[in-house]
């Protein structure tokens, strides 16, 4: 939408914030600054615009989304643990104008029940898991493609 380079948000939930100190055996040892660094890279190398964020908090999220909507061509979303129970992310994810792909680093369905249950993915054209930060690259990919299409 703005310029000609296909837009996204990439918007990390709570918790991520801390990833490298957080159980690094299950989410890696990079650092979420590493993460947004490479998506930058990966932004580059795919032609596309790119903007980040991270919230700890539902109202945060939300807003962000809302912000996003209509001005950037995609979401990329990483709920964290708000996606196994937050309608009201599920319901800005949907009220979204263009794709919206959710992303988890972990294989979630190979984890604890409650985390088998994704609510906001109800919302998601597609859902990326367990392919650690590689899964963004992925969603950025996937975003372009059918940004282009849409358009
Ligand atoms: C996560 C998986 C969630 O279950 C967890 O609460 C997170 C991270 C992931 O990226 O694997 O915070 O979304």
């Amino acid at each position: 939408m703005p310029g000609d380079k296909p837009s996204v948000l990439v918007l990390d939930g709570p918790n991520l914030g801390a990833l490298g100190r957080r159980e690094p055996g299950v989410y890696g040892p990079g650092s979420h600054d590493d993460l947004v660094r490479s998506i930058e890279a990966w932004a580059v190398e795919l032609g596309m615009s790119v903007e980040t964020a991270q919230h700890d908090d539902e109202g945060g999220m939300i807003g962000a989304i809302w912000r996003a909507s209509g001005r950037l061509d995609a979401l990329i979303v990483n709920p964290g643990g708000y996606s196994h129970g937050s309608i009201a992310i599920q319901d800005a994810m949907q009220g979204f104008d263009g794709p919206v792909i959710e992303v988890h680093l972990s294989q979630v369905m190979a984890r604890e029940p409650e985390r088998r249950v994704l609510v906001t993915a109800r919302a998601a054209d597609a859902l990326i898991c367990g392919a650690g930060p590689a899964g963004y690259r992925l969603a950025m990919e996937l975003a372009r493609d059918m940004i282009t299409k849409r358009s």
